[in-house]
């Protein structure tokens, strides 16, 4: 006791001593922001010790004396009458049987695959097993787990309730950490955390020191970070055979896994689900009490509209997505013009090339009027469906008495507020209706639901890599996701899944998602293979589970070397290296830098913050002119998406000093919490620029030119570029050109879209989309000199190189003129080089 006592003390000094000193978060600042650092992840006292006491036996006893304490710690919460119920409960799941089985398996091998159906412990229970078991044996000091989740909800849902279920507040055994938000303490042993935060970790802890286990869950949903760090952790474990990596998946796909780690063992947790009785169209329709119209007997009305809907089913066809062409050919086969139906109020179609909202209202009516009590469960394509059906079912007539009915949504960017209540059991009599994109398929369980209503949509991104240009379409979902939806039905009593498809379109589902790696663009992975130091990015590629194609991976290189973050050699640069502690996409991190060097910081992080988080100008269906029109009442007429959202930000930050920031964000069509989530990330950016030693101390001197609309202009053509598109104004209209894509189309949204003319030779974008047309998401307006200096990598890869690639561009755009000028332009640059 005396040489604890003694050592406690000297603890106590040390770490006072490194407050002071402020050492500690200076070096460790990157590490402890991305989720790494000594008192993130449990090394804990282990490592905190080592410059005091350099004696191995004092080490061990202080480890086995906190150890000793957790163990009491977990010992009385169990024995307690709180923590005697929680034990019930948890032992009354499926895991629990598998507890002996799992823990034994883990002990014996590095890597084994976990598969069990969604709701029957996996991440709640098996980390907390290892913990638990870890403890018991007086090793809980010395043991350190990380839990990723693909989600940063479901990250801070789980770890609040392993923390419930273990008596104790977040922050204490169990911390979770996402990007801008964390909890956690000194003696947090179980981390959960994004998938994309123990990535970054790995950036400057390639061993993962200290870390006893690793467990990735929803690996079934083969997110690419997910797949990246797979290829990662196979690559770590022969550096450290005492590291334990445990894979989890919902469903049966684990031999893939387990063949990928040279035969890893696989265990099965059989859940119990109840039955649950699967609906197609064609049978709700007819329980519904719907009529189905013969093609041949519609009015005029219907006419129309079936006209209009075979003219989408053409469109369809046309579209050459795999996926949708199967679809599309069963729905021929199956002459689906069977599927206009008659209600009450109106004739309506099902289309197949849109999510029905008319359909799932009048599925929700039939529930909410018809059906026994039991919560309901609806699965939209996205955030953007799911408020704007809530707003249209919030007074919907047909639910009845709005008092007993409790809509929610529930969506990857919703407040915590709002996310306790969906797992709440409402009121006797009340019926709760939870409006969900596909994170409710498996990361979260709702444990009242009885009816699943599954649009059979998913947004998700995919990636032309021949054109280069990421598309975003609502696509049909996978037979395993719509049967993983189906199952949410089932966890309380027998369940009814309404699928609002027919059945012949599910037949045509493909088995499983095409993973994230295989249809997403590869740059920013690219750029961290590299500064993982992981060799070459095709050979490392390779070893994926499911290589990407060698095209997308040659797109990934040639951009990061476009943008300067790769030399020739793809090695990278000064900027790449930089580029690679920004949690953003490389152009996004490109402009912060720039914005940083330039000192016109303020409002370059708010376009980036912006950009990286979501839009905050809100469109509500019902309200889209008016909130087009103040959106451009930011815009001020000059013709930049990112400065309108620059001057909102503005002017929502002063409002906020009035305490007005309510009534500006309603008057203005801004979603005040987006504009929070914009300056919290803001906040971190300032903090890495500053570590990085690019802001100048002198915070007044880093916004010197951040009134200079131009400059900030360049930024931003610096950071955007090549997403460069000419712009022709002609007598009535204005054509849009990219180089790969020909002609494309602004989002409505947009301050560019529908003025009589764009007075810019260039509009720069973030983003395109392919959904019918190609579609660009906020553009700036650059002029020709903007894009010679600023458009491509000047300061590396020569300037000839710029030039070659520039004049591409100009030739494409039949501007050969503007070769003279840049040609007059380069002299100059390069006398100002040799000067300095
Ligand atoms: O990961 P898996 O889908 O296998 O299940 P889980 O997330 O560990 O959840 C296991 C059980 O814990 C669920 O069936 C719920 O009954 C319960 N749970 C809860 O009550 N509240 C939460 N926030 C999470 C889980
Ligand atoms: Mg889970």
């Amino acid at each position: 006791f005396g040489l604890l006592r003694e050592v406690d003390s000297y603890l106590k000094a040390y770490l006072s001593q490194k407050y002071i000193n402020g050492a500690c978060f200076s070096d460790n600042s990157l590490s402890s922001l991305s989720g790494g650092g000594s008192i993130a992840t449990g090394e804990g006292l282990a490592q905190q010790q080592e410059p005091l006491v350099q004696n191995n036996v004092v080490r061990e006893r202080i480890l086995r004396h906190r150890s000793l304490q957790l163990r009491e710690k977990q010992q009385d919460w169990q024995e307690s009458p709180e923590g005697q119920k929680m034990l019930e409960f948890r032992r009354s799941l499926p895991a629990y049987k598998e507890r002996e089985a799992l823990l034994k398996a883990i002990s014996e091998n590095q890597v084994v695959v976990v598969s069990g159906e969604t709701g029957c412990g996996k991440t709640t229970q098996l980390p907390q097993y290892i913990l638990e078991s870890e403890i018991e044996a007086a090793r809980g000091a010395a043991c350190s787990i990380i839990c990723t989740q693909p989600r940063r909800i479901s990250a801070m849902a789980v770890s609040e309730r392993v923390a419930a279920e273990r008596g104790e507040k977040l922050g204490e055994s169990v911390g979770y950490k996402v990007r801008l938000e964390g909890m956690k303490g000194r003696d947090t042993r179980l981390l959960f955390c994004t998938t994309g935060i123990l990535l970054r970790r790995l950036l400057v802890d390639r061993n993962l020191k200290g870390v006893t286990h690793v467990i990735v869950d929803e690996i079934h949903e083969r997110g690419m970070n997910e797949d990246f760090l797979l290829i990662v952790l196979k690559d770590l474990l022969p550096r450290r055979p005492e590291l334990r990596l445990i894979l989890m998946s919902a469903t049966l796909n684990a031999e893939l896994f387990s063949s990928y780690f040279g035969g890893a063992p696989m265990l099965h947790i059989p859940g119990f689900t109840y039955p649950v009785r699967a609906l197609f169209l064609e049978n709700i329709l007819e329980m519904t009490g719907y009529r189905l119209t013969p093609y041949n007997q519609i009015d005029d009305y219907g006419q129309e509209k079936m006209w209009k809907m075979q003219k989408q089913a053409q469109a369809l066809k046309k579209r050459k997505s795999s996926i949708a062409s199967t679809v599309e050919d069963a729905l021929e086969a199956a002459d689906f013009r069977e599927y206009s139906f008659r209600t009450r109020e109106s004739l309506s179609c099902w289309n197949p090339d849109s999510i029905g909202f008319n359909l799932i209202e009048h599925v929700l009516c039939h529930i909410v009027k018809k059906e026994r009590p039991g919560a309901i469960l609806v699965f939209m394509t996205g955030w953007d469906d799911i408020n704007c059906l809530k707003d249209q079912l919030q007074s919907h007539p047909l639910l009845g008495d709005p008092s007993k009915v409790l809509l929610l949504a529930c969506h990857g960017s919703m407040a915590s507020s709002e996310q306790r209540l969906i797992f709440d059991k409402p009121e006797d009599g009340v019926r709760k209706i939870v409006l969900a994109t596909n994170m409710a398929e498996t990361s979260i369980t709702i444990n009242d639901v009885v009816f699943v209503v599954d649009c059979g949509k998913a947004k998700e991104t995919s990636y032309d890599a021949l054109n280069n240009t990421p598309c975003l379409l609502p696509s049909w979902i996978s037979k395993a996701a719509a049967r993983q939806r189906r199952g949410r039905a089932g966890r309380v009593q027998p369940g009814e899944c309404y699928h609002l498809y027919p059945r012949c379109v599910y037949d045509a589902f493909a088995d499983y998602q095409l993973p994230e790696l295989l249809r997403t663009p590869l740059q920013s992975l690219c750029l961290q293979i590299k500064s993982l130091q992981l060799g070459s990015i095709s050979e490392f590629l390779s070893s994926a589970l499911q290589p990407p194609e060698p095209l997308s991976v040659k797109n990934a290189v040639e951009y990061l070397q476009i943008i300067g973050a790769l030399d020739e050699n793809e090695n990278l640069t000064v900027l790449g290296r930089n580029l690679s502690m920004l949690p953003v996409e490389p152009k996004l991190g490109k402009m912060l830098i720039l914005g940083a060097i330039l000192n016109c910081l303020d409002p370059v992080m708010t376009v980036v913050a912006g950009l990286s988080v979501r839009d905050p100008f809100l469109m509500p269906f019902d309200k889209k002119d008016l909130a087009e029109s103040a959106k451009a009442q930011f815009s001020a007429r000059d013709y930049s998406d990112h400065l309108a959202l620059v001057r909102a930000y503005d002017g929502w930050k002063e409002a906020e000093r009035d305490q007005a920031g309510y009534e500006y964000c309603w008057k203005n069509f801004l979603s005040a919490q987006t504009l929070k989530a914009i300056d919290s990330l803001r906040k971190q950016f300032f903090f890495l620029l500053k570590d990085a030693g690019l802001i100048d101390c002198n915070k007044e001197n880093c916004n010197k030119w951040s009134q200079d609309e131009h400059l900030i202009r360049a930024v931003i053509c610096a950071g955007l570029f090549p997403g460069i598109c000419s712009v022709m104004n002609k007598e009535k209209s204005i054509t849009l050109k990219t180089m790969e894509d020909g002609q494309v189309l602004l989002y409505s949204n947009s301050v560019n879209a529908g003025v009589p003319k764009i007075p810019y030779p260039w509009l720069i974008f973030n983003e395109k989309v392919k959904v019918n047309s190609v579609f660009l998401r906020d553009s700036t307006g650059v002029s020709d000199s903007v894009l010679l200096l600023f458009g491509g990598n000047i300061s590396r890869g020569g300037l000839d190189g710029h030039l070659k690639m520039l004049g591409g561009y100009l030739e494409f755009f039949m501007k050969p003129e503007l070769a003279d000028t840049y040609l007059s332009l380069k002299r100059e640059i390069e006398e100002l080089i040799q000067r300095k």
